[in-house]
């Protein structure tokens, strides 16, 4: 069943859209021969909504004496608690949403909309934590200070399409919570999924708090930006979008930066790490999602001694994944949400091998529907494209090394510093090294894939990483500034 979403959310009203659309179209076959199927459509808005949207959310801030940045505490969680548990009614059509919009295995499907809801939650308690904190006078040098946290004034909100629903949350419920008002234009896959949800956002909060918006980002955010009445941009994806947008501020060094952005991370396989385990979180650190998350593994040296034993089991492992549609027991590759990623992935693999790199697995670059088999590449040199980019896909390069100092002077070289995996046992060589990688990445993962979760944990990285931290602590302080009133013993 075809869902065609004719309505958009603008203070606080569920309005109307009778103008051009765009198909929704999903990769995911609904027929035995490969054909893509059309999931619905959504509205193809332009600058007249967009700056009605910004209007609104002036509005509703109006110079911070609005009825949102100034209500109390408790009514903005009562909200916010409305909302939440309005939206935790809709799970069951978000998550088959995510399935069919974006390919997400049915496991990781729930995950995503659980772990949001989850994140809510933890967002509400934080804030009453938050709120405890500022009621609270400090005194030095005779000059008293109640410390307080306020908003920051109007967001445009923008989230990536591997994470529709956790990842744009991540950014929009801290922004609302703290007394922010927002736009929101959702990714263009996983865009329906938001549909079921604007109901609730309108019957939760005051009218021009949230506004949600459908279309292209040059249609809608372009606009908006233009007026130089944006105070924060948030957004995840990548650097060239954020880029374009701070462009079109007319005042970008006021703006405020909430960006989470591209990484290269990588994994390092020491000589006496337990192989097993390593293969195994490797596996997931590549491919979970196809490798479509800022956190994947996107490079993996491994040392010379153990590459033997590496290939064997990792290339065995990949090989024996399964592939199929999200909703299939046991699958871990599913179709790629992007049409043209297949091709790209080709283009990198093609690259490589005109360089010199071999395919180590046996169903690595093999082609069906819009799918490419992950291919395992060796050895890869740093001329190589798929060592240059972000694949954000099912392709793996693999570097050798002999010392410990070819990956770190590598990762020092590098535009990203998000996080590492670091893999061996031996405490006297893990322990200094440890101290090096944190300072060339923002997390580093022992033993194990790198993960954004859990949520409570900061998430940020250095250079072309992120601006600013994501977790539920960290980003109510990015989606606020700090003031106070301050008086003397007089
Ligand atoms: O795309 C980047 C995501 O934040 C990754 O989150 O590590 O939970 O998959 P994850």
């Amino acid at each position: 069943e075809q869902k065609h979403q004719r309505h958009y959310l603008v203070n606080g009203e569920l309005r109307a859209w009778n103008g051009a659309t765009t198909e929704v179209i999903s990769t995911i076959s609904s027929t035995e021969d490969y054909q893509p199927t059309i999931l619905g459509s959504i509205p193809d808005m332009g600058e007249k909504e967009a700056l009605d949207a910004l209007d609104a959310a002036l509005k509703a801030y109006d110079q911070g004496q609005g009825l949102w940045p100034t209500m109390k505490v408790k009514d903005r969680i009562e909200c916010m608690e409305t909302f939440v548990k309005k939206m935790e009614a809709k799970r069951e059509e978000v998550v088959k949403l995510l399935m069919w919009e974006i390919g997400k295995s049915k496991p990781d499907s729930y995950k995503e909309f659980d772990r949001t809801v989850e994140y809510i939650y933890d967002t509400i308690e934080d804030y009453k934590q938050l709120d405890r904190d500022s009621a609270k006078f400090q005194k030095h040098d005779g000059v008293y200070a109640h410390i307080r946290r306020g908003p920051l004034g109007v967001v445009l909100c923008l989230g990536p399409y591997n994470y529709p629903l956790n990842e744009t949350f991540a950014l929009l419920i801290p922004a609302i919570i703290m007394g922010n008002t927002t736009i929101f234009k959702p990714a263009k896959h996983g865009v329906l999924l938001i549909a079921p949800l604007l109901e609730a956002f309108q019957s939760s909060f005051p009218k021009g708090v949230v506004n949600i918006l459908f279309g292209r980002g040059r249609a809608v955010a372009a606009p908006i930006m233009q007026t130089g009445k944006v105070d924060v941009l948030a957004l995840i994806g990548n650097s060239k979008s954020a880029n374009a947008l701070q462009e079109q501020h007319p005042k970008s060094n006021r703006l405020r930066l909430v960006l989470g952005l591209e990484a290269k991370n990588p994994a390092i396989v020491l000589p006496d790490a337990n192989m097993d385990l390593t293969v195994n979180e490797v596996i997931a650190g590549t491919t979970s999602f196809n490798g479509q998350r800022c956190t994947a593994l996107k490079v993996v040296y491994v040392h010379e001694e153990v590459k033997d034993e590496f290939f064997e089991k990792y290339t065995k492992a990949i090989d024996a994944l399964k592939f199929g549609n999200p909703w299939e027991d046991g699958v871990k590759l599913t179709p790629l949400p992007e049409p043209g990623k297949p091709d790209y992935i080709q283009e990198l693999i093609d690259d490589a091998i005109a360089k010199g790199a071999k395919i180590m697995n046996e169903k690595g670059g093999q082609r069906f529907d819009n799918y490419i088999w992950p291919a395992v590449l060796y050895p890869v040199t740093k001329d190589m494209r798929v060592y240059q980019e972000e694949q954000f896909g099912p392709v793996v390069p693999v570097l050798s090394f002999k010392d410990i100092s070819e990956p770190l002077d590598d990762m020092a070289e590098s535009n990203y510093g998000q996080q590492v995996s670091l893999f061996g046992k031996d405490v006297y060589t893990l322990s200094p090294l440890i101290d090096t990688l944190a300072n060339l990445v923002c997390r580093v993962n022992l033993n194990s894939s790198c993960q954004r979760g859990p949520d409570v944990y900061p998430f940020t990285g250095r250079k072309d990483s992120a601006q600013a931290t994501l977790s539920v602590h960290d980003a109510l302080r990015s989606f606020s500034i700090r003031t106070f009133v301050a008086f003397k013993d007089n």
